[in-house]
């Protein structure tokens, strides 16, 4: 059956129903890590961890045209137990490339490039990629370049992506020490399992926040380029997200001197809402926190979804846009308003929308850019006509 979107004042974007698969979990190898990229966990056959690399680039829409964009995502593992599941299930590639975007003239694409191994590598702090038969990419040492090749001539995939950062590399916290979540778990409060893993496993690791970024590939014949604006991170956990998360939001956005990112995220079998909240501004950072919803009055971030819309293709509600208001340490506010125009990823449990974006100091300079987001909603029971 549908479920549609519960608002509430305080529970802005809360889902009911929990999805709890095993919690089982402290079945991978951690390893060491580069800071902010490179290789932390052991993905293979014989766990469930996930662990990939997510690059994108959009353009602003011109002539009544479509934002261009081109997501890059190469994996290893499955982040949702139902993409597993329609992979192939236990026969399903354990490495792999997805590629989504959209034209300048609306119509999206989506390609899977399986890779027959796939090895991430550093030589001091630059960091290598290599899905074999798919692509790689290159993270170079001193964050500043973060460039992918796809090549998969015979699934019709050629070309290349390159990113020139202008923003500070950042983990998900106020913290250069750790890429987990754990300073937002309130003192003396007891985790249920899916926070466990939430809190102390899910890592997220960003080394390019934001900058000019270059598109160059063919996609069956059709030559997709243009100039936009980038973003790359990477993420591992021990379990799909489906194991442990109700709702994913992640929200990226780059609106004249601001690079913006936000996290909201409904963990399973809790009220505790998680967010996180970072936006820097010429190269500095203005706020780049996490924590659970509700617990501060500054230094935090508010997610207000705004515009009921049906996503026609599974009859699902779905929402327009996002207010992303910034209230600093210091009382300052800024606000952006990021629309959707192109739904470039369309899966009941895994939305994705490129657009625009409006903002900047509330009552300053407004800019206009680009934004891109995604909704991975593993606990909405897709519709089955
Ligand atoms: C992986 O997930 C499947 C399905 O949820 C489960 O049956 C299996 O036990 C899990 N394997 C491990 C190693 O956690
Ligand atoms: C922590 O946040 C402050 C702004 O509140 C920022 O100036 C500082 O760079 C941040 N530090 C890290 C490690 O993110
Ligand atoms: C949009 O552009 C792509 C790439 O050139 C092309 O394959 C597609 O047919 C176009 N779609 C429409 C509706 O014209
Ligand atoms: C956000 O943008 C949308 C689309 O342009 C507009 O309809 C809406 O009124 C804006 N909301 C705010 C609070 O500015």
């Amino acid at each position: 059956m549908l479920r549609s979107l519960v608002l509430t004042s305080s529970l802005i974007l809360g889902l009911a129903s929990s999805c709890s698969a095993g919690l089982l979990g402290h079945n991978v190898n951690y390893r060491r890590s580069i800071p902010h990229d490179g290789q932390y966990i052991d993905v293979n056959s014989g766990n469930n961890a996930t662990e990939w690399w997510w690059v994108q680039a959009g353009g602003p829409a011109e002539d009544g045209g479509a934002p261009p964009s081109l997501h890059v995502t190469f994996y290893q593992g499955y982040p949702l137990t139902p993409l597993r599941d329609a992979a192939g299930g236990p026969n399903a590639p354990e490495f792999y490339i997805v590629l989504n975007g959209a034209f300048p003239n609306g119509t999206v694409f989506a390609y899977t490039l399986p890779a027959t191994s796939s090895s991430v590598t550093n030589a001091g702090e630059a960091v290598t990629g290599t899905w074999a038969g798919a692509g790689v990419f290159h993270n170079s040492a001193d964050l500043s370049t973060f460039t992918v090749a796809l090549n998969a001539p015979e699934l019709g995939v050629t070309g290349t992506l390159e990113i020139q950062s202008n923003g500070p590399a950042h983990f998900g916290c106020n913290t250069t020490a750790s890429p987990y979540f754990g300073s937002a778990i309130p003192a003396g409060a007891e985790l249920n399992a899916a926070e466990e893993i939430f809190y102390k496993q899910l890592g997220w690791a960003t080394s390019q926040p934001g900058g000019p970024a270059r598109v160059d590939v063919t996609l069956s014949g059709s030559r997709l380029q243009f100039t936009g604006q980038g973003y790359h991170d990477a993420n591992w956990m021990p379990q799909p997200i489906d194991a442990f998360m109700d709702d994913w939001y992640f929200f990226d956005a780059q609106v004249g001197p601001f690079d913006l990112s936000a996290v909201y995220a409904a963990i399973t079998d809790t009220t505790r809402v998680f967010n996180t909240g970072f936006l820097e501004e010429s190269g500095s950072i203005l706020q780049n926190q996490c924590s659970v919803q509700g617990s501060r009055n500054e230094d935090k971030i508010s997610i207000t979804p705004y515009g009921l819309a049906v996503d026609e293709a599974f009859h699902m509600n779905v929402m327009q846009g996002f207010i992303l208001e910034y209230t600093l340490k210091n009382g300052d506010v800024y606000s952006f308003n990021l629309t959707g125009q192109s739904l470039v990823l369309d899966q009941p449990i895994y939305h994705r929308w490129v657009g625009s974006a409006v903002g900047g100091k509330v009552g300053g300079k407004q800019y206009t850019g680009v934004a891109m987001y995604d909704w991975l909603n593993p606990s909405l029971t897709p519709y089955n006509p």
